[in-house]
């Protein structure tokens, strides 16, 4: 599918940064389309694509590195406004015939910074703001035409600018929450350096995006594998505005799904959206060929093989389509190509990987611009159920990657309830919203317990709670006592079976948050 026009765009030259995603956020936030690109873009493309301006991002690089990451100098001539952040001021100090000095006073962390001047990149700030320093490089002489606009007490010219060029630098991160008014910079550069008109949102994405599906599509037909996470439901729910019963939904239950889950993602999109959903019960067939398999991955494997086949099987069935619908988020997309990343694979959504070769579809993939939070707050708007759009991710494989050992259907039944135990005692307590996963885990370890006066061996469940902003990294969750206890109780009580909760209480590293 070709990129949607978002109108109006900021581009950020990708120097790879750990901020650089970021960066983008923030200018999404203030009403303006941006996106990532490698750093060495040509100056040519982007002029093709007239973004209102540039961003040059940070980087782990010093300019003078021998495989320092540099832009094609020919941007500095396109008359386009810039804003360099960190390494992004260094670039343009280099590159414009000033110098760099190496190492010269290291500054990390917050650092009070003095505003000089505020003719427009820090319009209508304080004179004094804390800001997020993490540099080792400085600018030492500026190039011609420029002057410092802010300094810190190691940095004379910890923020530069060129009026006549509409050049900027700033060489701590505006991006941060750290940084003190680090918003109002950003928008700063965005209104008064760019122009920019603002006005993008998740309204005007969804506008947008409904016509240019409407475009593609045509009078052809499209599938949308639905696993009631909030990704594929808002491409369900995308879709279904833009071409409605050219449509068709197909959620495959393979058993291991989360309690209730199967039953609400029929009501919601059959009977309130009243969607074309083919709900295919593959429990049992799921759970034939997991017998007795204990390997994690090969569990992995056999899920991911059996979603193809039965999504293959349910394709050919219900007829002629020409599109296969994904819910690929933007992270994933960028990823691959970010400077010094080791060439990531773009992530495969695991329930439909393999299926557009097989099938000979071909891919629409109407959120492949999106952060996840912009894709709760799309779902929101094309009202999605509230129970969804917050529901915690849940891996594909389902709760076979919580249950260490084979699946049994015991097993399965002890970590499902426990499970739901957990859920509901966090919504109880307000915590649910504030964490990333919350499940039970179960496997083949057993423990004693009493039960009125018979001795009663049984199962051992393990509860994990983990906050993270990313799933990259992940802490575990410090639950109050009370909340573990009555957790503890209620999973021991009602379900029937267990006789130890435990809580784990590893982070990740280096543990994952799934424990297989
Ligand atoms: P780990 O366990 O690697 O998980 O720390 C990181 C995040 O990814 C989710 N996860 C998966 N999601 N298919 C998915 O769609 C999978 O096979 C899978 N494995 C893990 C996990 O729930 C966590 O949010």
């Amino acid at each position: 599918m070709p990129p949607i026009q978002h109108g109006e765009e900021i581009l950020i030259l990708d120097f790879g940064a750990q901020y650089a995603h970021l960066i983008s956020r923030r200018v999404r936030e203030a009403g303006v389309y941006a996106e990532l690109v490698p750093y060495n873009i040509s100056a040519a493309e982007i002029k093709r694509r007239k973004p209102a301006g540039l961003i040059l991002s940070g980087g782990p690089r010093s300019v003078y590195d021998k495989d320092a990451f540099l832009p094609d100098p020919a941007i500095y001539n396109l008359g386009i406004p810039i804003l360099g952040i960190c390494y992004g001021l260094q670039l343009i100090t280099h590159q414009l015939g000033g110098k760099v000095a190496r190492g010269a006073k290291h500054e990390y962390g917050r650092a009070p910074l003095r505003i000089d001047d505020k003719s427009d990149l820090f319009k209508r700030l304080p004179d004094h703001i804390t800001c997020w320093m993490s540099h080792a490089d400085a600018a030492e002489s500026l190039p011609s035409g420029f002057k410092p606009i802010a300094h810190t007490e190691n940095s004379p010219a910890a923020a530069i600018g060129s009026k006549a060029l509409s050049i900027y630098g700033v060489q701590f991160h505006p991006e941060v929450a750290h940084t003190e008014h680090g918003s109002e910079i950003i928008e700063n550069f965005l209104f008064q350096v760019c122009s920019c008109r603002g006005g993008w949102s998740m309204k005007t994405f969804i506008e947008t995006s409904v016509s240019e599906i409407r475009d593609k599509v045509g009078d052809e037909h499209v599938l949308c594998g639905l696993s009631g996470g909030v990704d594929s439901s808002t491409v369900a729910l995308l879709l279904h505005q833009a071409i409605g019963d050219k449509l068709t939904c197909v959620f495959i239950d393979h058993g291991l799904m989360r309690k209730g889950e199967g039953e609400q993602i029929v009501k919601t999109f059959r009977e309130h959206f009243k969607i074309q959903l083919i709900n295919v019960d593959a429990s049992e067939r799921f759970l034939r060929r997991l017998d007795g398999v204990e390997d994690p991955e090969k569990k992995r494997k056999i899920i991911g093989e059996e979603f193809v086949n039965v999504f293959t099987e349910e394709g050919l069935k219900i007829g002629d389509f020409q599109w296969l619908a994904q819910g690929t988020l933007y992270p994933d997309v960028i990823e691959s190509s970010r400077a010094g990343s080791p060439a990531a694979k773009i992530k495969t959504h695991h329930n439909v990987g393999g299926l557009p070769e097989k099938m000979n579809f071909k891919l629409l993939e109407p959120l492949r611009d999106l952060y996840k939070d912009e894709v709760r707050r799309v779902a929101k708007l094309l009202g999605l159920p509230d129970e969804i759009v917050t529901r915690h991710p849940f891996p594909g494989p389902g709760l076979a990657v919580r249950i260490i050992g084979a699946v049994t259907p015991e097993k399965l039944r002890v970590c499902r309830d426990a499970s739901w135990i957990v859920e509901e005692e966090l919504k109880k307590s307000g915590i649910y919203d504030k964490v990333w996963q919350a499940f039970a885990v179960t496997g083949d370890d057993h423990a004693t317990g009493v039960l009125g006066d018979e001795r009663n061996y049984g199962h051992l469940v393990t509860v994990r709670v983990v906050e993270s902003v990313d799933a990259m990294t992940a802490d575990w969750t410090r639950l109050p006592y009370p909340v573990i206890e009555e957790i503890s109780n209620r999973i021991t009580n009602e379900v029937p079976g267990v006789t130890w909760v435990t809580y784990a209480v590893s982070s990740k590293p280096p543990a994952t948050i799934e424990p297989q």
